[in-house]
């Protein structure tokens, strides 16, 4: 686990709810790590019992000394594991994405957001998750606010927006109103950062701008929010199925 932490083409996955979703959506789990056994696959057979003997078969149980260096803030559930991080490249995203919307998270700072934002990318069905400057979507803080659907939706970082033959939509409070009808197929979706909101060169970019309408006397909502009501707007969860 301490080496993953460090390994960029590894996944640390932070309690069980990153571990199930990893499990469902295809990762493949190196091995699992828990100072109790007992009550982590209890914990299994109550939220996620179709995975049951494949936890039973990946956890290792460990004293409580080696825990506590392995998870010293502790965890939501006492879990951790890791796994190979999927090499998906910002190009093979935007390719793979068909009509569904692809997410631009432009620098992204609050790895708790990104992770929401992935978790409802997820959860709608989008056709995957960019973002540019350092935070890692991949990061263990990312996973776990994602509980671990990056493994679910195609999650790259890239160092700028990769040329493509799809729109530019802005998501920006200073935009035309939000109107569902309106917004171009297979989209990309570009959200600023937490406190300073899309770059000029994206505003200048994109092909289309577009608000959120709020309350008078609010300025924006959080980022996930504005996420979520632009994704439930464009793509209904299980429309592609
Ligand atoms: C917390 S907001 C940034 C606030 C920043 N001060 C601004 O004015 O853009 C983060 C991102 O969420 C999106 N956002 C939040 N509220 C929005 C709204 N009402 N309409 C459109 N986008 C919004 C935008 O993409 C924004 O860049």
């Amino acid at each position: 686990v301490s080496t993953a932490r460090r390994d960029t083409g590894r996944v640390v996955l932070e309690g069980l709810h990153a571990l199930k979703h990893a499990l469902r959506f295809g990762a493949a789990v190196d091995g699992a790590w828990t100072p109790d056994r007992a009550r982590l696959l209890a914990l299994v057979d109550e939220l996620a019992p179709d995975l049951a003997p494949r936890v039973a078969d990946l956890v290792h149980e460990v004293d409580a000394a080696t825990w506590a260096a392995l998870a010293p803030h502790g965890l939501p559930s006492p879990c951790l594991a890791v796994a190979p991080r999927p090499a998906t490249t910002p190009d093979e995203v935007l390719a793979g994405a068909g009509p569904r919307p692809v997410v631009l998270l432009e620098e992204p700072r609050h790895l708790g957001n990104l992770g929401a934002v992935v978790r409802v990318a997820a959860a709608a069905d989008a056709g995957g998750v960019l973002t540019t400057g350092p935070s890692d979507p991949w990061a263990p803080g990312a996973v776990r606010g994602a509980a671990g659907l990056q493994f679910a939706v195609p999650t790259a970082r890239a160092s700028a927006l990769p040329e493509s033959d799809r729109p530019l939509v802005a998501i920006d409070p200073e935009g035309e109103p939000l109107d569902a009808a309106a917004l171009p197929s297979g989209a990309v979706l570009a959200f600023g950062t937490e406190r300073h909101g899309l770059s000029p060169a994206l505003l200048e970019r994109a092909d289309l701008r577009v608000r959120i309408p709020m309350r008078a006397g609010i300025s924006s909502l959080n980022l996930a929010t504005a996420v979520a009501v632009v994704l439930y707007t464009t793509e209904p969860a299980g429309a592609s199925q």
